[in-house]
């Protein structure tokens, strides 16, 4: 066995050819792990074009394949004409040159970038499609910053819901949106892609989920203090859970089922909450702020950034300005712990 000072010396002396054979092994890992880091980060979840849900983001996710392949064989090719380049000694032949630099740098990019913009323009006809005649039709309006959200139901019934869209499985839908100040951009990544929200015009996107679950939606065009902070959640469930739960949202709420609760409702109407939101069963009838009439029942509050129970209820009424900056809604800190808390068992009783 080698004392510690002799594998020491060992070491020191490596043969050139082991040297170059463990920077070829370094390179292969780091190679590995390039492409493996796709595989690892950042692919799956709720918010994901990499992880479709959805007709138009299955297309989209297709086209980044296809370029991401072709960016890497174009890579893989220059990259070696760059190192075969380097490592000939003798004087490059002036001809083959001049038709490597002539193809290489004009007539393959003009076929390729041409081939490409063909392909992704080609796909853009079918991602505007409208829906077909008689597809479920929701609006959206883009507010500061949160979603205003309106249905109609069957018989003709408007109902208005915040911060989250729910889409029946397998079904186009049709997406009229607008804003009624600035530009927002209403984007679901993991179902489709994205559509800008312009104030004195109506858009229209079509969307098609492909599978149930629960995506992210953002918005995609900088749009004030809190863009960042304007979220949602587009529940995607089968067709027939869809219809009840559009009948559902169309009830008026329901009564307060213990007294902290009914006490926040009296609270609600005599703190002027009713003269922003509107919540249909009870005298308020606020058109400002989000309509909550069954907003107990959503995935998030305050425009997909908290959780939604009676704390998160609590922190919204009272720190308002910190949780989401430049909201319109003054913060209503003044109000007792105890009347926080009553406020807070009633919206979160709003199922
Ligand atoms: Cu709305 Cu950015």
């Amino acid at each position: 066995m080698l004392d510690r000072p002799a594998a020491t010396r060992l070491q020191r002396h490596v043969h050139p050819f082991d040297r170059a054979e463990h920077a070829r092994k370094r390179c292969t890992r780091a190679l590995q792990l390039f492409l493996a880091a796709p595989l690892l980060t950042g692919c799956e979840g709720p918010q994901s074009t990499l992880d479709p849900a959805g007709i138009g983001a299955e297309r989209i996710a297709e086209l980044f394949w296809w370029l991401t392949a072709c960016g890497a064989v174009i890579w893989t090719i220059v990259v070696a004409l760059a190192i075969y380049a380097i490592r000939v000694r003798r004087p490059h032949d002036r001809r083959r040159a001049a038709i490597l630099i002539i193809g290489g740098g004009a007539v393959v990019p003009t076929i390729v970038l041409a081939a490409i913009l063909t392909a992704g323009l080609g796909m853009m006809p079918r991602l505007l499609e409208p829906a077909p005649d008689g597809s479920l039709e929701i609006h959206v309006t883009g507010e500061q910053w949160w979603w205003r959200v309106r249905y109609v139901t069957p018989e003709g019934e408007q109902v208005e819901l915040a911060n989250e869209v729910r889409l029946p499985v397998g079904e186009p839908v049709q997406f009229y949106l607008d804003s009624p100040d600035v530009i927002h951009s209403f984007w679901i990544p993991s179902i489709g892609g994205k559509m800008d929200m312009v104030p004195g015009r109506t858009t229209r996107l079509t969307l098609e989920a492909s599978r149930t679950g629960t995506f992210r939606g953002v918005c995609a065009e900088y749009c004030g203090d809190s863009h960042a902070l304007m979220a949602f959640y587009a529940v995607v469930v089968e067709p027939n859970a869809f219809d009840a739960w559009l009948q559902q949202q169309a009830e008026p709420a329901v009564g307060p089922a213990d007294p902290t609760a009914a006490r926040g409702e009296a609270l609600f109407l005599e703190t002027g909450c009713g003269a922003c939101h509107t919540v249909r069963g009870i005298a308020a009838a606020g058109v400002v702020g989000p309509d909550l009439t069954h907003v107990g029942s959503r995935v998030s509050l305050g425009a997909g950034i908290m959780p939604n129970d009676a704390a998160a209820f609590a922190r919204w009424i009272t720190e308002t300005e910190t949780v989401k900056p430049g909201v319109h809604m003054p913060a209503f800190g003044m109000l007792p712990d105890e009347d926080v808390r009553a406020l807070a068992a009633h919206l979160d009783g709003l199922q």
